[in-house]
């Protein structure tokens, strides 16, 4: 998007080179979260974008799609839903597993949190192979969800996640090459 506070959130988002891995600059919004301004900021852009769109579900993926998700939730008059990683939500579950770089992971989630048709945002802090983002829209529309869009305050062009939505819309605040 063009907004002037693009360029300030951009530069309070630190790369750690080789995190977790070798080869992996890693985006760390921790240090967006130390600056109000920004971080406020952030949540104004996906709040101005979705207040009108009569969105009933923002569904987070864990674990930085729930620092994201809840005020964005708040704002909008949503309910916030968490997609989680394995074995963590105490109810019953729909799981999907995915294929990551290297092996699988399982994303669960609720049961009975969505019903059927509900205009659903899905929201997490980055978007890299896109495989996350594809088993959350997958889990969602499983249950009947109408997903309208994907959101993400970064987005790495290089690694074509955009392409593995298909026809799934995502809106970005920015793009890290
Ligand atoms: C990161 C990021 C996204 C996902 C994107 O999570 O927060 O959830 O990777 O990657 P993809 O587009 O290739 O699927 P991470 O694997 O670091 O897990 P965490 O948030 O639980 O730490």
């Amino acid at each position: 998007v063009k907004d002037d506070r693009i360029a300030h959130i951009s530069s309070t988002i630190r790369v750690i080179p080789d995190f977790p891995k070798p080869g992996i600059m890693f985006q760390d919004i921790t240090t967006m979260l130390l600056d109000p301004v920004a971080f406020k900021d952030s949540i104004d852009l996906f709040v101005e974008r979705y207040k009108d769109k009569d969105i009933s579900v923002v569904a987070g993926v864990e674990a930085r799609g729930f620092i994201f998700g809840p005020p964005i939730a708040l704002a909008i008059g949503a309910k916030f839903v968490p997609m989680r990683k394995p074995n963590k939500l105490p109810g019953a579950v729909i799981s999907e597993e995915y294929s990551l770089e290297y092996g699988t992971d399982i994303m669960e989630m609720h049961v009975g949190a969505v019903e059927v048709g509900e205009r659903t945002l899905v929201i997490d802090d980055l978007i890299a192979t896109g495989g996350t983002l594809v088993a959350a829209i997958n889990l969602l529309e499983r249950v009947g969800a109408n997903v309208v869009e994907c959101a993400c305050v970064i987005e790495l062009p290089d690694l074509k996640g955009r392409d593995r939505l298909g026809d799934k819309p995502l809106f970005v605040l920015f793009s890290r090459y």
